[in-house]
């Protein structure tokens, strides 16, 4: 049997590495089979030159040429490490995915929604979206370990916020309220994960 695939997604700082590995933590204790993986990769030289251009060390002038840039990196990791782990029936937890490319490069940028749809038109879905929401302004007061990268301003990830809301419905998120300690967050997470795995 194919394996689920699960995506976290939320503004910087939501907390969705941390849900995605407590996630992973709590589904590899009951010994169900699974990877967690997230984008923009490291796998790949263009993920890397994604990540590259978020810390300032590469320039890319165009909103479409970085949304060409995540987009080609998601089609490479779907096929060397999604497509792969789901096949032999381990579930995938992947912080980040597509949802992460239309809110950002649309508020960043401009850059049309609708174009960047028809760029993942015959892209793999998840079968379900966890969607960490938070206020950038709580959000962005977090320790974290690196320095904050070129898209974490309040301004921005309030546009970024709005898009990511306007997709709640139509792409069916399952919404958990960030602004909590992690173990509340987590317990809404698995809520849901109990549904698909009856566990
Ligand atoms: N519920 C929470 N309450 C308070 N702090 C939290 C909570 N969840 C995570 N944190 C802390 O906030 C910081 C950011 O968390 P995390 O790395 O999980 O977020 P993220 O959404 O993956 O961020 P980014 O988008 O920047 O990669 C970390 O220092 C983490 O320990
Ligand atoms: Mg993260």
């Amino acid at each position: 049997m194919e394996g689920k695939f699960i995506v976290f997604e939320g503004i910087d700082k939501s907390g969705k590495e941390t849900q995605a590995k407590m996630l992973y933590d709590y589904l590899h204790k009951k010994a169900i089979p699974v990877i967690y993986t997230e984008e923009p990769t490291d796998k790949n030289a263009i993920g890397r030159l994604v990540k590259k251009w978020l810390v300032g060390q590469a320039t890319i002038n165009s909103g479409q040429a970085i949304t060409l840039l995540y987009t080609a990196d998601r089609y490479e990791h779907l096929k060397k490490v999604i497509n792969p782990a789901l096949n032999v029936g381990k579930n995938v937890i992947c912080d980040r995915f597509f949802y992460s490319t239309i809110a950002y490069e649309s508020s960043i940028f401009g850059v049309d929604k609708e174009w960047i749809r028809s760029l993942h038109k015959d892209m793999r879905k998840p079968d379900v979206v966890i969607f960490i929401d938070i206020d950038p302004e709580i959000s962005l007061k977090r320790e974290r370990s690196t320095p904050n990268d070129r898209l974490e301003k309040v301004e921005l990830l309030k546009k970024v916020r709005e898009a990511y809301k306007e997709m709640v419905n139509e792409e069916r998120f399952f919404v958990v309220k960030g602004d909590r300690p992690k173990e509340e967050v987590f317990r809404d997470v698995c809520l849901v994960i109990n549904r698909i795995f009856g566990v």
